[in-house]
């Protein structure tokens, strides 16, 4: 009450009380002095429908346009409350496309009944969170996130005891290390902690050893952490997601065994891992998301084939080496591999073609080689396929033609050889076609004229020979074409018109690779 009585006689001149007195009837659920106070939260911020809002949103509308006076404000959008007390309990305004700075003496906080408050992805230019948040003792869910707070987060956000799901995601946001200390040893019941990209940078990550074993979802996505995170964390009992990718100057020790946590998500990109990957990894049976970008040395363990719920699997800039384990192909409900940038050495196993939900095949800038296996074809969802700068030897399989939704094909930088198969000119989704740099022979399919959707086609640095076909014309989207260090002949075709002289001035003149 302490900031209300203060707040109360300005904002309530007689006038607005009668108003009010009239216009809530008691059938109203809501109370008249919380409806006053959302009314006159609302007339803080204007409504910005410029103001940068994500897809997931939706409808381009702000909530409280409904908020008017005459109407219970238990029905109004984004407002609950309980059917017995008639208290607003929750609020959500996410997605409000409310502008202006966030007052501390705000009549917001004179709901202290709320339980739930969502204030995502508005734009409080930078205001500060006011510690006033304390009053709010009943509220289990809080979500500022996206919406433009700025400043340390303060001290008294450790005195919301009963909150199981906080998101302060923001970028402008600093935490330090004794607030963050006394939340961790305060939020006993929490579930949810999401503090993507706040600024920990003074955290020290032994705190997080700490947190409640309830805890389910833990987001700290370039949040500048620094040090070693305490690899206890894999033995919560509950924790299901774990984001800690981006937090390049931290490592985490991956358990050599007894994984204990039934994660589903677990991403450790660009940060560091410190060990191997052990044969342990495959007692995760529930991981849908695996990543891991944390200079890696070794082998993939064959148990990963036991991660029979994985849908994304990224291994990327890591130095595994070796071969890519056969008991991948067991991976049946994989839609996107990334195992590019390492040393994978040997070939693609023909078993590969089991995946066959796979969307993206990045296998690009490794050490594989021998064929590319023409079982490739059965994977007909792909839409991705990296290929380039391996050893990859003799043709294209012509059954490349089915990969009808193919839009990339990179095979650059290998040492293929033999004709361009003219099933290429299946691949009518195809915007990217880099086969540069290999071996390739033969001239140039005149079919290729029907990949209508290329932008880019790559074929420097082959031993293509033969005429240009005047087919190219019908590619009316290119801006890139590298045809140079080949051995063709004849004249340039005349139906490559004007046009083309860009393209083809990159041609002439070749183009660093
Ligand atoms: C909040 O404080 C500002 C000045 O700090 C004042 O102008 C404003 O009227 C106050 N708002 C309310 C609702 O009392
Ligand atoms: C709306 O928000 C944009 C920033 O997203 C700002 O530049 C603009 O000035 C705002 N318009 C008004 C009327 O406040
Ligand atoms: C309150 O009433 C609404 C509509 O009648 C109902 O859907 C909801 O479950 C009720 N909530 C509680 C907590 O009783
Ligand atoms: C809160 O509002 C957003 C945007 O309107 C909506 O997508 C979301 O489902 C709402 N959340 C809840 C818990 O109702
Ligand atoms: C925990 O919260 C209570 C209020 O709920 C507060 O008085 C206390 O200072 C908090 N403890 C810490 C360590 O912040
Ligand atoms: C913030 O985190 C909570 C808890 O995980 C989640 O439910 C919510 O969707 C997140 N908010 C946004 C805008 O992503
Ligand atoms: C984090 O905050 C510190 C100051 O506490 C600042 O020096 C540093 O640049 C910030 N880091 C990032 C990534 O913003
Ligand atoms: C990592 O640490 C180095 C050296 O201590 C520092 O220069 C760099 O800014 C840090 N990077 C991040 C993302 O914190
Ligand atoms: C892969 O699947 C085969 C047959 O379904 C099974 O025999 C093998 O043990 C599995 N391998 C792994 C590593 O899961
Ligand atoms: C695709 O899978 C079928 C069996 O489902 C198999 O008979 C065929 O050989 C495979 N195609 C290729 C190109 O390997
Ligand atoms: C390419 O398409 C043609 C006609 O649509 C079809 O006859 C041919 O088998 C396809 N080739 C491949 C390799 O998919
Ligand atoms: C371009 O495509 C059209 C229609 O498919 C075709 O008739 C024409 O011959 C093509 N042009 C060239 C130069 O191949």
């Amino acid at each position: 009450m302490r900031i209300f009585t203060k707040l109360s006689a300005p904002l309530c001149p007689l006038f607005v009380f009668l108003c009010l007195k009239t216009a809530f009837s008691t059938t109203h659920l809501c109370s008249y002095e919380e409806a006053l106070a959302l009314l006159q939260f609302k007339t803080s911020f204007s409504i910005n429908y410029t103001i940068p809002y994500p897809d997931s949103c939706g409808e381009i509308y702000s909530k409280i346009e409904s908020w008017k006076r005459g109407i219970d404000c238990c029905s109004w959008d984004g407002v609950s409350c309980d059917n017995v007390t008639g208290h607003v309990i929750a609020l959500n305004l996410s997605c409000s496309f409310l502008y202006g700075t966030f007052p501390s003496n705000s009549t917001l906080f004179f709901l202290r009944n709320l339980q739930s408050l969502n204030l995502a992805f508005n734009d409080f230019r930078l205001s500060k969170i006011p510690p006033e948040i304390s009053l709010f003792t009943r509220l289990k869910h809080l979500d500022i996130s996206y919406s433009q707070f700025s400043g340390q987060v303060p001290a008294e956000i450790a005195h919301l005891p009963k909150l199981v799901s906080l998101n302060l995601s923001n970028y402008d946001l600093i935490l330090e290390t004794t607030t963050f200390k006394n939340l961790v040893h305060n939020l006993s019941e929490v579930r949810e902690l999401v503090l993507n990209a706040v600024n920990m940078t003074s955290v020290n990550p032994r705190f997080f050893m700490n947190l409640s074993s309830s805890l389910t979802t833990l987001d700290l996505w370039e949040s500048a952490l620094r040090g070693n995170f305490p690899n206890s964390i894999f033995h919560f009992p509950n924790l299901k997601n774990f984001y800690l990718s981006g937090n390049r100057n931290l490592t985490i020790d991956l358990p050599s065994s007894n994984w204990s946590s039934p994660l589903q998500q677990l991403y450790l990109g660009d940060m560091h891992c410190g060990r191997r990957l052990r044969e342990s990894v495959g007692d995760l049976k529930s991981l849908q998301s695996l990543s891991l970008g944390c200079n890696l040395e070794g082998s993939i363990p064959a148990s990963i084939g036991n991660l029979s719920q994985l849908t994304y699997l990224s291994l990327f800039y890591n130095n595994l080496s070796g071969q890519i384990p056969s008991s991948l192909a067991n991976l049946t409900q994989l839609t996107s591999l990334y195992l590019y940038r390492n040393q994978f050495s040997g070939p693609i196993l023909s078993s590969i073609c089991n995946l066959r939900q796979l969307t993206s095949l990045y296998l690009s800038s490794n050490n594989l080689s021998e064929q590319i296996p023409s079982s490739l074809a059965n994977l007909t969802q792909l839409t991705y396929l990296y290929l380039h700068r391996n050893q990859f030897s003799g043709p294209i399989p012509a059954s490349i033609g089915n990969l009808r939704q193919l839009t990339i094909l990179g095979l650059y930088s290998n040492n293929l050889s033999g004709q361009i198969p003219s099933s290429l000119a299946n691949l009518t989704q195809l915007t990217y076609l880099g086969l540069f740099d290999n071996q390739f022979s033969g001239p140039i399919p005149a079919s290729i004229g029907n990949l209508r959707q290329l932008t880019s086609l790559g074929l420097s640095y082959n031993n293509l020979s033969g005429q240009i076909p005047s087919s190219l014309a019908n590619l009316t989207r290119l801006t890139y074409l590298y045809l140079e260090l080949n051995q063709f002949s004849g004249p340039i075709p005349a139906s490559i018109g004007i046009s083309f002289l860009v393209p083809f001035l990159f041609m002439l003149l070749g183009f660093p690779n």
